[in-house]
């Protein structure tokens, strides 16, 4: 199976824990998109749920297909979360945010009663990190975040690089008007740790570690879907 069908497998799984009626945390990215072809051949179908999306990009998706949507404000508690992730370890921690949609995905996710990742099995890693870590930072004071982050990998015994996100020649802009710092700081050794870290540093909005945050995770392999739990 080619990785978009494998995508699609894992989304169609998902579609089983969404019921009648249920507000949904809508994701970004590939598969969640997969997800939003499938959820909205439901809702065509006579299918009702709301979304709350976690990106313009999905939004546009979701109104395109014709898939009902509200906001975070309308509605403050969802009864799940359906994204994609860049990299899942055993413990269902996640590296996400390659879409630079990851604020709004762990909000969303924070919101929510399940969250839950779809992904094909190229996701699943023995320890985050390989993919680098997207930390969205205010753009005020770039160069003094960028400083402190790079203290706090020193500090807790990292090497590598914290490279500013481009598109087209300018900083990529998040849906939040917020820069991306991708981190390439290869193993994460203590995710929590460096989550901590991070979060002291005030320039910086949010991270691309989910900790502790995914309910289930279904994964779609050559030998079929799996689905893991927490
Ligand atoms: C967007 C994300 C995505 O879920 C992540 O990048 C995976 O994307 P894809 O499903 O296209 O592989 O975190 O911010």
């Amino acid at each position: 199976m080619s990785s978009d069908e494998l995508k699609r497998a894992a989304a169609q799984a998902a579609l089983s824990y969404v019921s009648e009626g249920m507000k949904i945390g809508i994701g970004t990215g590939s598969t969640a998109e997969a997800f939003i072809h499938l959820l909205a051949e439901r809702v065509g179908d006579g299918f009702h749920v709301t979304g709350i999306p976690t990106s313009e990009r999905s939004a546009r998706l979701c109104i395109e297909l014709g898939v009902p949507l509200s906001s975070l404000d309308e509605s403050p508690s969802l009864d799940l979360a359906i994204d994609g992730a860049d990299e899942i370890d055993a413990s269902l921690n996640l590296i996400k945010g390659g879409g630079g949609a990851l604020l709004r995905e762990k909000i969303v996710a924070h919101a929510s009663s399940r969250f839950i990742v779809i992904a094909d099995e190229s996701k699943l890693v023995p320890a985050l990190g390989s993919f680098p870590l997207p930390i969205e930072v205010n753009p005020f004071g770039l160069e003094a975040t960028r400083g402190a982050a790079q203290r706090a990998y020193d500090s807790l015994g990292y090497s590598g690089e914290l490279r500013l996100r481009v598109r087209d020649g300018q900083p990529y802009e998040t849906d939040g008007g917020h820069f991306i710092l991708d981190a390439s700081f290869g193993h994460i050794s203590d995710p929590k740790a460096l989550s901590d870290a991070l979060h002291l540093i005030p320039g910086v909005v949010e991270h691309g570690l989910f900790i502790g945050m995914t309910t289930v995770a279904i994964v779609a392999g050559a030998d079929g879907v799996r689905t893991l739990v927490a």
